[in-house]
């Protein structure tokens, strides 16, 4: 059996966490307090996020936001949250989610600092970040402390298995899910239970109407609005992660399951015969989740082109750090040195117009294939490399990586010992169990 308090007690935070937590909070709320006093602002901090609902995990970001009387106009709202955020926070960014917002960091924690409007019952149509609050009020009044540390186990094992994470990057389960996974099915065991039972796609509550709305992988109804996945960004890909990590576990538990993944170590990538190369891009300076998109573009503009051009890829993928790589590996880097072209049935008029037309220009042929006349044609590309080369220069691949694409470099990892890191992360991306 896995013991769960030694669990607990290395990862959820200690009464010291807490308490500088609580002070910096307070600390905080005040001094936003005092500049809409001092700007006669309508607004009021609010503490959101897992720090407010006792579901964080250590080192967890501290989530504020700035709610604003509706009197305001959008962009004005905007205006002033941003300079509310920047004021508190000197060193902080802009973010972008539904509405601008600043991030920054206190003593080494994240800050968000975002601005929204205040819900009131019957304010018709609200962004989901405005609705934030009230899944604060929700997991407040449905979990109790046991239930908060059952979802801080979730969240735990959700993170060592990799689906954690509502980002594009990720595609995953966000703590708000986990909430709401944990309110649902009791615990963190009957939670597993579930998603080992389950087959196809998961629609919570079953009879939901959402069903029929969305064509979702995974369906979670927010219970502070009916009409919403909250499960929207999980990826099937995540969802069959977390069915068969779930099985893993109950036939055989461990604490590996709770224990964070350490960034890979530069894998020993052996040369095993196939081409391995990473498409690398200079990073545009825009948020991940833009970049994530126009990235997964590219992997497939990439892949549906190569295996067009008949190189066989077994794999791909996107990583995003400081630069843009795409990866993919095919089963051979290079074509033969022609392709069958395919002419009519011999029976058919035109067979002998194949004939004369290709009788000079081929490779080899014409000859006749079963009841085909065929030829072999020179295959003018041959390589892996150049061919990549060529589907970019050919391809629109977004605005903002269409700018960077004359700085595109081709690299055989294995051939130039370039990319170890990607390479890494490529070769450990491994079920627990
Ligand atoms: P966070 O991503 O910080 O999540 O979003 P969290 O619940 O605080 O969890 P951790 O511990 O930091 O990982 C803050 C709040 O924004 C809303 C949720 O209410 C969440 O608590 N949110 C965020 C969503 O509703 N959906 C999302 O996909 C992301
Ligand atoms: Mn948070």
């Amino acid at each position: 059996m896995i013991d769960v308090q030694s669990v607990l007690s290395r990862y959820a935070p200690d009464p010291e966490e807490k308490n500088n937590i609580e002070r910096l909070v307070h600390n905080l709320e005040s001094r936003i307090r005092s500049i809409t006093a001092r700007d006669g602002i309508d607004a009021e901090p609010v503490l959101v996020g897992s720090v407010a609902k006792h579901t964080n995990l250590k080192n967890a970001d501290i989530d504020i936001f700035i709610v604003f009387s509706r009197k305001y106009r959008t962009t004005e709202m905007e205006k002033l949250g941003l300079k509310i955020g920047h004021e508190v926070l000197p060193e902080g960014v802009e973010r972008y989610a539904e509405h601008p917002y600043v991030s920054g960091a206190i003593e080494g924690r994240k800050i968000d600092l975002v601005p929204c409007f205040r819900i009131d019952k019957g304010s018709g149509i609200v962004s989901s970040v405005d609705r934030t609050p009230l899944h604060t009020e929700y997991v407040l009044s449905h979990l109790d402390r046991e239930g908060q540390d059952q979802v801080r186990l979730l969240k735990l094992f959700m993170k060592a298995i990799g689906v954690y994470g509502s980002e594009v990057r990720t595609r995953g389960f966000s703590g708000y899910v986990c909430e709401l996974l944990i309110i649902n099915k009791k615990n963190f065991q009957e939670v597993l239970r579930f998603f080992s039972e389950s087959k196809g796609r998961i629609i919570i509550p079953s009879d939901s109407d959402l069903a029929k709305k969305y064509n979702a992988p995974f369906i979670l109804q927010d219970p502070t609005d009916a009409s919403r996945n909250a499960g929207a960004a999980v990826s099937m890909e995540n969802l069959s992660r977390m069915k068969l990590e779930s099985r893993l576990y109950l036939l055989e538990p461990s604490e590996n399951f709770f224990t964070p993944k350490m960034e890979p170590a530069p894998a020993l990538a052996r040369n095993n015969g196939t081409a391995l190369r990473i498409i690398r891009l200079p990073r545009p300076d825009l948020v991940d989740d833009i970049i994530f998109s126009q990235g997964e573009r590219l992997r497939k503009i990439v892949v549906e082109h190569l295996q067009e051009r008949g190189f066989h890829v077994m794999d791909s993928d996107l990583y995003v750090g400081e630069t843009v790589d795409v990866l993919v590996e095919a089963e051979i880097g290079i074509l033969p040195a022609f392709v069958r072209h395919y002419g009519p049935p011999v029976d058919s008029e035109n067979s002998v117009d194949f004939v004369r037309k290709w009788g000079s220009r081929s490779f080899r042929g014409p000859y006749v294939h079963e009841d085909r006349v065929c030829a072999d044609i020179h295959q003018e590309m041959r390589g892996i490399d150049e061919s990549i080369l060529s589907i970019l220069e050919r391809s629109n691949i977004g605005k903002n990586l269409q700018a960077v694409k004359p700085l595109a470099k081709v690299i055989d990892p294995l051939a130039t010992g370039e990319a170890f890191k990607v390479i890494g992360k490529y070769y450990s991306r491994n079920i627990v169990s």
